[in-house]
């Protein structure tokens, strides 16, 4: 009997989010309601947790509530068409980067590249009508594997336009004026396509978190119908990159944007060379033993960023034995700076020694298989790789 009322809980859920990405909020908020009756059904049903239930009606009788703010459907009935309002397109234009990250600053990840190279590549190219390009590409893996730094390499490898959107910074910086500001964003990439709209952290716009605000909805549902919206062909294309180091977090709604599901691992022994020498470029490391870096820092669950700090330890270790005036305060005032030459030797493996005690990886060999399950289930492996 319960497990009735969970698949029609279900069915509900879906509908709100189905709803609420078309922008429909009347219908989504029916949903919402309802999807709060049936939890309180099954309260009633299921004593043992029936408290458990009723709090989760509860948070669907809020969202409905918020659904009625008038302000909402304002902004939501806003025309999509026509040029942004003036102080939305200044901030907007400010998202706009210059990349000068390539390919080949990026250590390892030679599949991922390729792939994302690929896709890239057909969305931007002249092309048959029948031939249609993945609208969405996801990112996702652990902190620290090279998210954020291959999606600026897509985007130095093109003259398309690179918006770099932290979505976070769009839910707090703009608070309350996030959907409108993903309006005029849209709209200005349309204008100077072929654009890629990279949105860093795109788990912020998150509906399965506690206290989700009805801003962040907005939001939501205004990045999915702009996702969607668009049927541009090849030069007035629009790509929307997006990357997450918490995908299970991702709603279905948003997910479903992004067929192309990218996993970006930590780095094997191989990569933790090739990361090694472009963070250690210029300097003479011809007697480090790469192998063995490349074996703790595997076994250390090291991701890039862990290597490339360890790299720049190693660097300060080297500098502060070859230059002991660096740690003089009073002499290092009286030095003129443009004069100041500093003396460098080749890299020791004492200085990565050093370096390494001074290094944890934040991740667990746990959280890496559930990285691995994810991607099994929902990304990479599904799709081609
Ligand atoms: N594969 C790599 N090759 C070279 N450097 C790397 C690599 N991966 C990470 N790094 C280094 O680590 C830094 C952080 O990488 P990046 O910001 O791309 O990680 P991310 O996956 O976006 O992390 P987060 O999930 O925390 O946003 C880079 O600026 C770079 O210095
Ligand atoms: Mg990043």
């Amino acid at each position: 009997m319960q497990s009735l009322y969970l698949s029609l809980f279900e069915k509900c859920r879906k509908g709100y989010e189905a709803e609420l990405a078309r922008g429909k909020v009347d219908e989504a908020r029916k949903y919402a309601l309802n999807c709060a009756e049936i939890l309180k059904a099954l309260a009633e049903k299921a004593p043992d947790r029936r408290e458990f239930y009723l709090e989760k009606a509860k948070r669907w009788e809020e969202v409905a509530e918020e659904l009625k703010i008038p302000s909402s459907r304002k902004e939501r009935a806003s025309p999509r068409e026509g040029a942004p309002a003036d102080e939305y397109r200044a901030q907007v234009e400010g998202l706009i980067t210059s990349s000068t990250v390539t390919w080949r600053d990026i250590g390892g990840l030679d599949d991922v590249k390729r792939l994302l190279a690929k896709n890239v590549a057909i969305a931007f190219a002249k092309r048959p009508e029948a031939i249609k390009p993945w609208k969405g590409i996801l990112l996702f893996g652990p902190p620290g594997t090279g998210k954020t730094l291959l999606a600026s390499a897509a985007a130095g490898s093109l003259k398309a336009t690179f918006f770099n959107v932290k979505a976070s910074d769009v839910l707090s910086k703009y608070y309350g004026e996030s959907s409108k500001l993903i309006t005029a964003l849209y709209g200005l990439a349309r204008e100077k396509a072929p654009s890629i709209v990279f949105i860093d952290e795109v788990d912020a716009l998150s509906l399965r978190r506690e206290n989700v605000h009805e801003a962040t909805r907005r939001a939501l549902a205004t990045l999915l119908s702009e996702i969607d919206g668009f049927k541009g062909g090849g030069e007035k294309f629009v790509l929307t990159l997006a990357s997450t180091n918490t995908p299970w977090d991702l709603d279905e709604a948003l997910l479903s944007r992004f067929p192309l599901r990218i996993y970006v691992p930590l780095p094997d022994k191989e990569a933790v060379k090739e990361i090694v020498r472009i963070h250690t470029r210029g300097l003479d490391t011809s007697t480090l033993d790469l192998e063995a870096i490349a074996e703790e820092s595997v076994k250390r669950l090291y991701s890039g960023r862990e290597i490339a700090n360890l790299c720049n330890l190693a660097i300060h270790h080297m500098l502060e034995e070859e230059n002991p005036e660096l740690a003089d305060l009073e002499r290092l005032s009286s030095i003129e700076v443009e004069g100041l030459k500093l003396k460098v030797r080749p890299l020791e493996m004492e200085d990565f020694e050093e370096a390494f005690k001074r290094i944890k990886s934040p991740l667990t060999r746990k959280e890496i298989e559930r990285y691995e399950k994810w991607a099994r289930q929902f990304g990479g492996s599904l799709y081609e790789r």
